[in-house]
């Protein structure tokens, strides 16, 4: 009797043990995979090759000097990456005057007096025929999304990729934003929503490649900016123009309290040549679901010879539209994909990319979709 009533406890207390285990399986398991939010945003900065403690804690202290000592109020200008601190106070940058004047047949200047620096960010979602109406009547973009200036030649002939799942309500905010921004900074543009259909994970990184491919065919673009759909610059001197250098230039996000989360941090939006970009063998195709592929890029880059250069100070900030990554699972090999980047770089990418778009126009951008999968770019296993 009181044999049977301890061994009641004892598997009483054993299945607590399990309901506690199992619980606490599950909720790592839940972290890991489903991940909105903080935990992911964390993971993200922390990343075991990211971590960068020294150059975060440079970048707070110059922050916290910035703010102690107002005197130094630094303007518009570009600084290579792993700058040292002292650069930060170079000469301010001057932007033409009001008054200046276009020549059809001349460049038009990168620092043009319509750049007035930090814009309004709205983040009210907007039907996207409201601005399909307002941009082709009142701004002048053609169907598909083009358009360039009229009174100066555009100095960079500039496609913007948006690689896209399920977020329609992001689309109309970025383009109020960046339509008027890249108008005042006489671009030549179009925009590529390049969309995944299927079940696969979320491959970014394809998706870029799949998007330069396509525009390609349209048009010799010199320049391709690779944007994500909820980033939204707050400063119009952010010039999406390319350079000598790859640029990276969502330096500051709101979300990582407008730090670099780490030096070799390349998300949200950068930018490269046609040229640079033939050179590094486009982006990776082996990056299924959420995260690596920016950090693949970054090291293709270096690779390359070259260096990445981000706007100075307040310019590279952005705004994230609030979300969670809507069942966007993480990519758990990207730690060990990145290890290989080097041997990866010429079997993986632009090389071995296929796939079979299904491609229609639409008032503002094209609209590349395409349903992916890892036997489209196939690669040796790492
Ligand atoms: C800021 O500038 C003013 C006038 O130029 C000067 O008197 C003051 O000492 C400066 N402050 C600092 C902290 O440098
Ligand atoms: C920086 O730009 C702002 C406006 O964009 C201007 O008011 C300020 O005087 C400038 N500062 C310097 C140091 O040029
Ligand atoms: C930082 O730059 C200054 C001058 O621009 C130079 O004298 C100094 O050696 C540099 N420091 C480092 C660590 O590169
Ligand atoms: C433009 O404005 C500047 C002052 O802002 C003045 O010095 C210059 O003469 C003006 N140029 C013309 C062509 O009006
Ligand atoms: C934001 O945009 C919406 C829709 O265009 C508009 O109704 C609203 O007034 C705007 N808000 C601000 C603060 O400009
Ligand atoms: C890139 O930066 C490194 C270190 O700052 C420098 O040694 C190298 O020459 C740079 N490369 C190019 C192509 O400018
Ligand atoms: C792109 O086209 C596909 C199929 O034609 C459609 O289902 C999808 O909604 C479109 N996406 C966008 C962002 O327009």
């Amino acid at each position: 009797m009181v044999n049977w009533r301890w061994l009641l406890r004892m598997s009483n207390r054993s299945f607590l043990a399990f309901v506690f285990f199992f619980c606490l399986s599950f909720t790592c398991l839940y972290f890991i995979y489903v991940a909105p939010g903080l935990a992911n945003t964390y993971y993200f900065m922390v990343q075991a090759r990211g971590i960068m403690l020294r150059d975060n804690v440079r970048t707070i202290g110059h922050m916290l000097r910035l703010y102690t000592n107002k005197n130094s109020t630094v303007n518009g200008t570009d600084y290579p990456d792993g700058s040292n601190s002292s650069e930060y106070m170079v000469q301010p940058t001057l932007y033409l005057p009001e008054n200046f004047t276009y020549a059809q047949n001349l460049p038009c200047p990168e620092r043009l007096p319509s750049m007035k620096g930090s814009m309004e960010v709205n983040m009210t979602e907007i039907p996207l025929e409201e601005l399909e109406v307002k941009f082709s009547m009142m701004y002048g973009v053609k169907f598909g999304g083009h358009w360039k200036p009229k009174d100066c030649r555009p100095r960079w002939k500039v496609a913007i990729l948006i690689p896209f799942r399920n977020r329609h309500e992001h689309l109309p905010i970025l383009f109020q934003h960046l339509i008027p921004m890249l108008q005042r900074q006489r671009l030549q543009f179009a925009f590529y929503v390049i969309e995944q259909s299927g079940t696969q994970p979320f491959n970014r990184a394809m998706l870029f490649n799949v998007g330069f491919v396509e525009a390609m065919k349209d048009l010799d673009w010199d320049c391709f900016i690779f944007h994500d759909v909820d980033h939204i610059p707050e400063n119009d001197r952010n010039y999406y123009g390319c350079g000598q250098m790859p640029r990276h230039f969502a330096a500051k996000l709101d979300k990582y309290m407008y730090i670099l989360p780490y030096n070799e941090f390349f998300g949200g939006v950068s930018g490269l040549t046609a040229e640079q970009f033939r050179k590094i063998n486009g982006f990776p195709n082996a990056f299924w679901g959420w995260g690596g592929e920016d950090d693949d890029l970054w090291n293709r880059v270096h690779y390359a010879g070259f260096n990445v250069t981000r706007p100075e100070g307040e310019i590279g900030r952005y705004q994230s539209i609030p979300h969670h990554h809507r069942g966007e699972v993480q990519f758990l090999g990207r730690y060990k994909l990145l290890r290989y980047s080097k041997e990866r770089q010429h079997l993986d990418g632009l090389n071995n990319l296929h796939y079979n778009p299904l491609v229609s126009l639409s008032s503002l951008y094209k609209n590349v979709t395409v349903d992916l999968s890892p036997e489209l770019a196939p690669i040796t296993d790492y």
